[in-house]
Parts: C-alpha cells; sequence; structure tokens
C-alpha cells in the first residue's frame, strides 16, 4: 500500500511483533493440551517458522494468533495489543491467512480471489484494482491471470495467488501453513526463493508452519522446534539450532546432516581460505617452485594481469625454465566469495584437484578454498562457526 493510502486511513499498517505468554490449548473433550505453556516473541517483520512432528500442535499454535481457535489459557498479542481485545472476525480481515490446500475459491477469479479482504473491507473499486495489479506484478504473474479461474493456473501459480491474496489488504502479520507443501520439489524451491525476496522488500511478520526442518532452516529468521503436545523444545536461530541442538529430540529432528545444513548458511567469504600461490606467464620457474614450497596447495595457479584464474600448473609445465602460457590442469571450478559454502563444497567433490580458486567480484583471485580448508573449518572452535553464521540471515 501507498503512504497516501495509509494516510487516508487503509487497513494496512507497519509490521507487528507476536508474542505468545505461556498459551494452552485443549480442545474440548481432549485428555491432553494440543498446545502446552507455549511463550515465545517473535520480533516485528520477522519469518519464525514452527515446526515440528506430525500432530505437534503446530497448527494450533498458529490459528490461535487469528482466534480461529480460541486460547485455553495465556494469552497472544500482536503488537502489544491481546489478541481477545479484537473480535475474530476483525482479526481475520487484518491478518492474512495462506494455507496448505491454497484455498482460493474455484468459482471466483484471480482478481477476484486476491480482492477478498479489500471486498470485506468496502474498498472501492479503483483502489481494489490497483492493489490486485500491485500484487500480481509483486508475485511475477501477467496482469491477464486476473480473468482466468483458479483451475487454469499451475499449482505453483495458485500458490502464489495465495500469497497476493494474504498480502492484499497489507496485513501487519501473515501465517503461513504449511504454504508451500503441495508444490514439487524445483519448483517449491522457486517459490521459497521467490518468497524470501519479496519479504526482503515487504518486511512482514511471518508465522510459518512447515514439518521439513530444511525448509524451516532456509526460511526462518527465528525457528521454534515443538515437541508432542505442543511443548516448545527450543526456539533460536537457524544457525545456534544447528550449532547447538538443546537436546536429543532436537538432535534427532535436525538431523545427522547438520555440519552440512550449517555450511547452507554460509558464504565462502566467510571462511578463512588458504594464499593462492600464483604464477604469471613467462615467469621463471625457479621462483614459482620457490613459492609453491611454503604453500598449502600443491600448485601454483597460472593468472593473467588481472589476477583472472587461467589453470593449474602441472610438474611438466613448471619442467621448462619459464611458465607457459597454457597450463596442464584446468582452473574449474572457479568459485566467487558469495558462493554459498555448501555449494562450494559440492562444486568442489565433482572436481577434478580438489582445489578451487575463488575470485572476486572482478574476476581476480583472492584466495583457495580445498575440501581440507571446509574440514578444518567444521572441527574448528564452535564459537567462531556461530558467531560468522549468526550474522547472516538464511540464504536464498
Ligand atoms: N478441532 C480439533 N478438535 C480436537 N482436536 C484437535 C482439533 N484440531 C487438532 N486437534 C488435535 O490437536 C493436536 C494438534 O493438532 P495440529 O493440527 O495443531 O497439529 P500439527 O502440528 O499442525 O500437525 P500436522 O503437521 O499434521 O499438520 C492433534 O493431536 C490433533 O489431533
Ligand atoms: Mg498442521
Amino acid at each position: 500500500m501507498t503512504g497516501q493510502e495509509a494516510a487516508e486511513g487503509g487497513a494496512g499498517s507497519a509490521a507487528a511483533s507476536v508474542v505468545f505468554r505461556d498459551v494452552t490449548k485443549r480442545y474440548p473433550g481432549a485428555d491432553s493440551d494440543a498446545v502446552s505453556g507455549l511463550s515465545l516473541e517473535v520480533p516485528a517483520g520477522e519469518i519464525c517458522v514452527l515446526v515440528g512432528p506430525s500432530g505437534c500442535g503446530k497448527t494450533t499454535a498458529m490459528r490461535m494468533v487469528n482466534r480461529t481457535v480460541e486460547i485455553t489459557s495465556g494469552e497472544i498479542e500482536i503488537g502489544g495489543t491481546p489478541v481477545t481485545e479484537t473480535s475474530p472476525a476483525e482479526l481475520r480481515r487484518e491478518i492474512g491467512y495462506v494455507i496448505q490446500q491454497i484455498g482460493l475459491f474455484p468459482h471466483r477469479t484471480i482478481a477476484q480471489n486476491i480482492a477478498t479482504v479489500p471486498s470485506l473491507l468496502g474498498w472501492d473499486r479503483q483502489r481494489t484494482r490497483d492493489r490486485v495489479d500491485e500484487l500480481l506484478e509483486l508475485i511475477s504473474l501477467p496482469a491477464e491471470v486476473a480473468d482466468r479461474y483458479p483451475s487454469q493456473l499451475s499449482g505453483g501459480q495458485q500458490q502464489r495467488v495465495g500469497v497476493a491474496r494474504a498480502l492484499a489488504a497489507d496485513p501487519p502479520v501473515m501465517l503461513m501453513d504449511e504454504p508451500f507443501g503441495a508444490i514439487d520439489p524445483i519448483n517449491r524451491e522457486r517459490i521459497q526463493n521467490e518468497f524470501l525476496r519479496l519479504q526482503a522488500e515487504i518486511r512482514k511478520t511471518v508465522l510459518f508452519v512447515t514439518h521439513d526442518i530444511d525448509e524451516a532452516i532456509k526460511m526462518g529468521d527465528r525457528i521454534a522446534v515443538l515437541r508432542e503436545g505442543g511443548r516448545l523444545a527450543q526456539f533460536a536461530t537457524p544457525a545456534e539450532l544447528l550449532m547447538d541442538p538443546a537436546d536429543e529430540f532436537v538432535e534427532d529432528f535436525v538431523g545427522a546432516d547438520r555440519a552440512l545444513k550449517r555450511l547452507a548458511l554460509m558464504r565462502v567469504s566467510d571462511i578463512d581460505l588458504w594464499e593462492a600461490p600464483l604464477a604469471f606467464a613467462g615467469q621463471d620457474t625457479a621462483e614459482v617452485r620457490a613459492k609453491l614450497a611454503g604453500a598449502e596447495v600443491p600448485w601454483a595457479l597460472l593468472v593473467d594481469a588481472g589476477r583472472k584464474p587461467i589453470g593449474w600448473l602441472s610438474e611438466r609445465d613448471l619442467a621448462a625454465g619459464t611458465v607457459p602460457e597454457r597450463p596442464g590442469i584446468s582452473p574449474d571450478p572457479i568459485l566467487d566469495r558469495d558462493d554459498v559454502l555448501r555449494d562450494a563444497l559440492s562444486d568442489l567433490l565433482q572436481s577434478q584437484t580438489h582445489y578451487a580458486p575463488v575470485v572476486d567480484a572482478a574476476g581476480a583471485t583472492t584466495g583457495i578454498l580445498s575440501l581440507d580448508v571446509i574440514s578444518d573449518f567444521l572441527a574448528s572452535d564452535e564459537a567462531k562457526v556461530e558467531e560468522h553464521a549468526a550474522a547472516d540471515r538464511p540464504l536464498a
């Protein structure tokens, strides 16, 4: 929504914090709690992921925020106001809600679906239409889908419309219950990335439910791991969760490959690289050999005048008196300082050398990444890792 609309007193508003204070839900007739004594604070503008096994109370916890499920005891506050002070009908208009089965109305057009809440709020036709256009652009769908029906869109497109509909009245809080669960893995990854980019712009407070820990780590600024009975097992940043699971339950849930997951949170630039023994064409090979004597990597890297990698120099390349122009070993993969460390590792594992030059934005060599560098790093002082990782949002 525009600033002018805000000034006119539209429904939209800045993101608001969401606070659970000792919240319990027991469904009528149940002999145990669905959610038990849940306390957590989600700062305004952050994504908090609720994750845990089936039946652990994720949906229940989320639905108490918009009062589609009533709280048994405790309190939830949005922007400092207890939800019980606002009527359920009003809350449902004010809070964006995306559900797993997308839940678009099949007999309404995409435009009408997106305009659901604006219609309830009595926006005039022009304002509604402008907002629909704006949202279609935001979710990267062409304007002409506005007049189609949900069945005429792919599953991923429908899901994006679901997100647009939830955003229509520019709500301060979004509830997303396994929003991408029904989408195939490839499109799922795309829509996750798309949502993270969108969120970087709109900065909503988002409660996001998933049972997929990888999705939680990718999407969450913070993650609440729930165990059966809706009890909080751990509330932490993705990096903290991977570094320091609170107990065996969380450790099992996060999985044995958490070291690898940790790499997904970091960039190549977060790690101390080996110094590259550089060589230039025409240089005396004796000089290069001398340089190699003190190097961690067994080969010298031939670079051009701009320090761009050309290739690794083999023994045979160094047998002559001067460095040749065309070295025997390909420099690939060449990694970028901004590459995600996990992707860099996978490139390294597929490479011939298990060493890779790392270049800066200008393509100039800044160091060498190797499997040894990564395994030393994983074995190194965990606190240091945490400091690096905690400074970083999960990567798109
Ligand atoms: N309307 C209801 N009436 C009675 N019990 C319910 C109701 N809804 C959920 N429950 C129970 O509350 C518990 C938590 O359910 P909830 O749907 O919140 O779990 P969940 O973590 O979202 O599970 P899933 O991952 O399968 O979606 C379950 O034991 C469930 O059977
Ligand atoms: Mg659920």
